[in-house]
């Protein structure tokens, strides 16, 4: 492995040349955009309008590629004088820069420059970065959405105040629409047509894009937020100490399935409940402990670390990662949480179970549902096998209940 990664560093002076010029490129280009845009050819970003006034960037791009040679060559030189690292020419082989500890595939920068956090903080065009945030977003909220249930969504994201960053997932490509509302401007909007919230959550916010969140709340589209205020549940949730949580559903919510999501009166949380006789087999498992649905999940950074990775790429809707989000905290029976005081009302809205595909002279839901379903065997399996394999490799018979 060393002697192929040291030849590959010992570059003929043309090579090396190539590669200065290159970065200084890309050093001016920075200079005068200040951001660069990804271009991701499966989505669309649509960031908005507003903050990006209406510069020319094809004028830009012309002047950079109208500057004389003259011109080039003295920021050159300026930069030499600044011995900046990139344009000086030490002996690299002497003084090459390996650091193990610094992110996989990043050993060779100084560890100065290595930026392995991101953030979803919207910047300016011009002036100061440092002076680009007027207010730093501790929280974040996503929504999927489709334009249909624009009015619900517009209630909803009122309830969250300028501490939080908004993204929406739209899953009927439709985005522009929504600059009706002012918030939307500020909002960040992601258009993937017809994917579900968890294919959305494991390709857009991986816990390194959105580390400086201190909460995350993933919410569907079809929730009521009469009697919910996020600033108010935040501060039950630390005060209680819930990593993974949701506000209490109503009793005039939709499919009130399990007991444990249902909202209680007078009370601040909750974090266990009775079941219908059988249906627990522990006090503290689901579905009578460490346990809350995914239509309105929140989760504190340190248990989105560990979700995110549960995630599966293929199964996109989630179903059983509610009865597995107790692997991600401990003890579960005491992270996990139901906030009475904050609730809301589940409408139920079929709507993205609209955007199957009617099959055999089903319709497009059933499919859907079915698919669910399937996926939540799926998931079962692939978690006890995975877990299977971890204890059988060392010996051990989790399934043994005698042996605890
Ligand atoms: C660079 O340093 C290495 C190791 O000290 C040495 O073998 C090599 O001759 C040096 N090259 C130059 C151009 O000074
Ligand atoms: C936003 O956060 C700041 C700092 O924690 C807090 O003082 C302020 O009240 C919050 N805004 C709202 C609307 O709650
Ligand atoms: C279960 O664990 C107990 C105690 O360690 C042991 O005596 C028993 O043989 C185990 N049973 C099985 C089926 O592994």
């Amino acid at each position: 492995m060393g002697i192929p990664l040291r030849s590959g560093n010992v570059r003929i002076p043309n090579e090396t040349m190539r590669l200065i010029i290159m970065a200084f490129a890309g050093v001016v280009f920075g200079l005068f955009l200040g951001v660069s845009f990804p271009t991701a050819s499966l989505t669309k970003m649509n960031l908005p309008s507003t903050l990006f006034p209406s510069i020319d960037l094809t004028y830009i791009e012309d002047k950079y590629s109208g500057l004389s040679t003259q011109t080039l060559f003295n920021a050159l030189n300026t930069l030499k004088a600044n011995k900046d690292s990139s344009m000086s020419s030490y002996n690299y082989t002497e003084k090459k820069i390996w650091i193990p500890t610094n992110p996989r595939g990043a050993e060779r920068l100084p560890p100065g420059i290595v930026t392995s956090e991101s953030d979803l903080y919207l910047r300016r065009l011009w002036g100061q970065p440092s002076e680009d945030l007027t207010i730093v977003p501790k929280y974040l909220v996503t929504f999927t959405v489709g334009y249909n249930q624009k009015d619900n969504i517009d209630a909803a994201v009122k309830k969250f105040s300028e501490n939080f960053t908004i993204v929406l997932f739209h899953y009927d490509g439709r985005t522009s629409e929504w600059d009706e509302f002012e918030w939307s401007k500020r909002a960040i909007h992601v258009s993937v047509p017809k994917q579900a919230k968890w294919w959305y959550a494991k390709r857009f916010l991986h816990p390194n894009i959105v580390a400086p969140y201190e909460y995350i709340f993933m919410w569907d589209e079809d929730l009521g937020v009469e009697n919910f205020d996020a600033e108010e549940y935040i501060k039950l949730v630390r005060k209680h100490g819930l990593e993974i949580s949701q506000p209490g559903l109503d009793a005039s919510s939709a499919g009130l399935t399990w007991a444990m999501t249902r909202k209680r009166d007078g009370s601040e949380v909750h974090k266990d409940t009775e079941e219908r006789p059988g249906w627990c087999t522990d006090p503290h498992l689901p579905p009578c402990a460490a346990f809350v649905e995914i239509m309105a999940t929140v989760f504190s950074r340190d248990a989105w670390q560990c979700v995110w990775h549960m995630i599966q790429n293929d199964l996109v809707h989630g179903w059983g990662l509610d009865f597995s989000l107790r692997k991600c905290v401990e003890p579960p029976h005491e992270k996990i949480g139901v906030v009475d005081a904050q609730w809301i009302v589940h409408k139920s809205v079929p709507s993205l179970g609209n955007q199957g595909k009617a099959e055999g002279g089903r319709a497009p839901w059933e499919g859907v549902r079915e698919r669910c379903r399937k996926e939540w065997t799926m998931f079962q399996d692939r978690l006890t096998n995975a877990e299977k394999a971890y204890y059988g490799a060392l010996g051990i018979n989790p399934y043994n209940e005698t042996a605890n």
